[in-house]
């Protein structure tokens, strides 16, 4: 297994790259489904969640190339040979879901293991299967699996209305909708990004959807979709990982491709921290004022500040000056990287859905262990602040969702390489 050594450094400059957003791409693949033509995606980032999509679509019969080193996909489900998706596959990635919608809208039938639980909390399905139910789909759960069948004539238009937002049942219900008989009606629907670019590649794909970016989104069905070419667009939690990296640091980066309005919350927060944020032709860019001050933050569905970024965020209130409190309402588990950021010298104290984080004058690099996705990349933001080595250990939980984390950093100066574990 890899590692990352981090080595602590002074300021930051020069620009980096923001790669197409993963959450965005991971429900833009499985609408393939919804089509016997061609769909391609293009700005695709290079990621193992995609490689796990891509042999999860192939399992059902897709054909998935990736072209252009991996930043254009070119997908087509001519006729699916299986509708099934195995525990093999959910397992690795619950994002995998995302094919129940479309696999019960085209054929009126799908098998699709429940995920089960994941480190970051139990994070069940079952806004997504209320919705599908909603449309008329019969569900039977049984040996792990939802096995779902369509009623004779198809799935049907519906009002649902989500108790909670939640972005994968948005997704998934609004993929079922294109195809259902009538018009759908999504209630207290997720408003993120990802939702709005999955709804604009739906309309370049033939469907009619209005409201999308709003909490309620109406979708009248179609007979059937037919093939598209979509940009993906801009991964916002990526962008916000690395407008961090200057904001630690110190120095100015310019993100590529970086926009206010995917981050607004976060930017906001970056701005009372006393973070500098301007917009350039070319995307953001971020540099710090004097010192990082301490501001409190609570996560929220979209346009509120992105769970996603909580992790990053409590790096740079590791080194603030005063005490922030950051406060965790999405997922119920999601301060474990709170531990490994103490072994560095940070000072954290964590109860229930809190996390206190008093600032202190400066991090010692440490052997941590990443733990998910996000957690994983607060500690490379935490060992650039610190002084001496940090190394990063499972790092198969970075590579989810960060492509080319090391070049990246590299470009704008910083001290990172990637090992073997020894
Ligand atoms: C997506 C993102 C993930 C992000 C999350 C919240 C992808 C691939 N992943 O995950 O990176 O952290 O949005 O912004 O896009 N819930 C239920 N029942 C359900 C579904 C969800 O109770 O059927 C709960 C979850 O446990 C969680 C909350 O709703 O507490 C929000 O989850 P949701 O928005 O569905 O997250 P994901 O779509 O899984």
């Amino acid at each position: 297994m890899d590692q990352i050594i981090v080595r602590g450094n002074g300021p930051l400059s020069g620009e980096i790259p923001i790669a197409g957003a993963k959450n965005a791409c991971l429900t833009l693949m499985p609408a393939t489904l919804l089509t016997d033509q061609p769909l391609t995606l293009t700005n695709a980032p290079r990621l193992s969640d995609i490689r796990t999509m891509t042999a999860l679509l192939q399992s059902l019969g897709a054909e998935v190339a990736s072209l252009q080193d991996g930043q254009v996909l070119a997908l087509s489900s001519h006729a699916l040979t299986s509708h099934r998706a195995d525990y093999d596959i959910v397992r690795k990635m619950r994002a995998s879901i995302l094919v129940l919608g479309p696999m019960l809208a085209r054929d009126g039938r799908a098998e699709v293991s429940l995920p089960g639980g994941c480190a970051i909390g139990a994070r069940p399905v079952d806004l997504h299967l209320r919705a599908l139910e909603a449309m008329g789909a019969e569900l039977d759960l049984r040996d792990g699996y939802v096995h779902a069948r369509a009623p004779s004539g198809g799935l049907k238009g519906a009002v649902v209305d989500f108790p909670l937002v939640s972005v994968g049942a948005t997704e998934n219900a609004l993929m079922a909708a294109t195809l259902a008989r009538g018009t759908t009606v999504l209630q207290n629907a997720a408003r993120e990004p990802e939702i709005v670019d999955l709804a604009r590649c739906l309309r370049a794909m033939g469907a009619r959807i209005e409201g999308e970016g709003t909490s309620t989104i109406t979708i009248e069905g179609t007979d059937s979709l037919h093939g598209a070419t979509h940009p993906v667009v801009t991964d916002r939690i990526e962008l916000g990982t690395y407008m961090l990296a200057p904001a630690i640091c110190g120095g100015e980066v310019e993100c590529l491709g970086g926009r206010i309005d995917l981050l607004s919350a976060f930017c906001e927060k970056l701005d009372e921290a006393g973070i500098s944020v301007s917009e350039t032709p070319r995307g953001l860019k971020v540099g710090r004022r004097n010192g990082i001050r301490a501001v409190n933050v609570t996560t929220k569905p979209f346009p509120g500040f992105p769970t996603d970024l909580q992790a990053q965020f409590m790096a740079l209130m590791c080194v603030a000056e005063g005490t922030s409190v950051l406060e965790e309402t999405i997922f119920e588990n999601r301060f474990m990287h709170a531990p490994e950021l103490t072994r560095m010298g940070a000072r954290i104290e964590v109860h229930g859905g809190h996390a206190t984080v008093t600032g202190v004058d400066g991090l010692r690099g440490a052997p941590v262990m990443a733990t998910d996705l996000r957690a994983s990349v607060s500690l490379i933001l935490a060992g650039l602040a610190a002084e001496g080595q940090t190394t990063v250990s499972r790092v198969y939980h970075l590579d989810r969702g960060y492509e080319h984390v090391v070049r990246k950093l590299r470009g704008v100066g910083a001290h990172i390489e990637r090992v073997k574990e020894e």
